[in-house]
């Protein structure tokens, strides 16, 4: 199982302002998109065709569906919340509200034969990434200082050691790095106690 981190995020560490606000992003501005003639999509089509399952937090869920459109179609998408108790009944069958620890997720999901899982939420990451479950992160980090905002990474109780595998540079100045997490596990359920958020 294959446990994936892919994200962007700011120079300094951010994946969102305060606010939840991502105009910083490349690509949000539809008319800098085609006065740059920048319409490369960093390879994520490519990659959500590799991707059984989404897991998203919540505040990624509730920023996703302030957008309007559902943008993953009928992509299996699991919504981690507590304290939501239930979806809007127009968004497709294949959305699914979950409250359970991620080493309890991954093993659910593998046993329902999903062979890999793309992660995303800073805060859900760092849960992931803490239970010792992330296998692998691919990591675009746009040409911006925001200064503030919500965290990608948090404290941890021990370093996580990554192997670099491969970092590209596009014209619009993101860079994107692939890692492999060392003490990732590729079988499924958790090998770390969990703590704190
Ligand atoms: N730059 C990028 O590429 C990128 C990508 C994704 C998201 N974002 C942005 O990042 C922001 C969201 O990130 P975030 O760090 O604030 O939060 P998040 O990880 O999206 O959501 C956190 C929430 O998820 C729920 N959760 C996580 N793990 C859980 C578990 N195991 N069991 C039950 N509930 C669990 C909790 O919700 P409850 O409080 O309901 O329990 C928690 O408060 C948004 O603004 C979004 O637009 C940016």
């Amino acid at each position: 199982m294959q446990v994936s981190v892919y994200i962007a995020v700011s120079l300094d560490g951010f994946i969102a302002r305060e606010d939840g606000g991502l105009d910083w992003l490349p690509g949000s501005d539809p008319n800098t998109e085609v006065d740059n003639g920048n319409n490369d999509d960093h390879g994520y089509v490519a990659f959500m065709e590799t991707v059984d399952v989404l897991v998203m937090g919540r505040n990624s869920y509730e920023a996703v569906l302030s957008f309007g459109d559902w943008a993953y179609g009928d992509k299996p998408v699991v919504v981690l919340s507590s304290s939501l108790k239930r979806l809007p009944a127009e968004l497709p069958a294949t959305v699914s509200l979950r409250d359970v620890s991620p080493a309890e997720l991954v093993a659910e999901l593998a046993r329902n034969g999903a062979r890999r899982l793309y992660i995303d939420g800073g805060h859900t990451i760092r849960r992931f990434l803490r239970a010792g479950l992330i296998t692998d992160m691919t990591i675009f980090r746009v040409p911006v200082l925001l200064g503030q905002g919500i965290p990608l990474f948090g404290a941890l109780e021990a370093d996580i050691p990554l192997v670099h595998l491969e970092t590209r540079a596009y014209p619009d100045g993101m860079v994107e790095s692939r890692y492999q997490v060392q003490s990732g596990r590729d079988e499924g359920a958790g090998s770390q106690p969990e703590s704190g958020q």
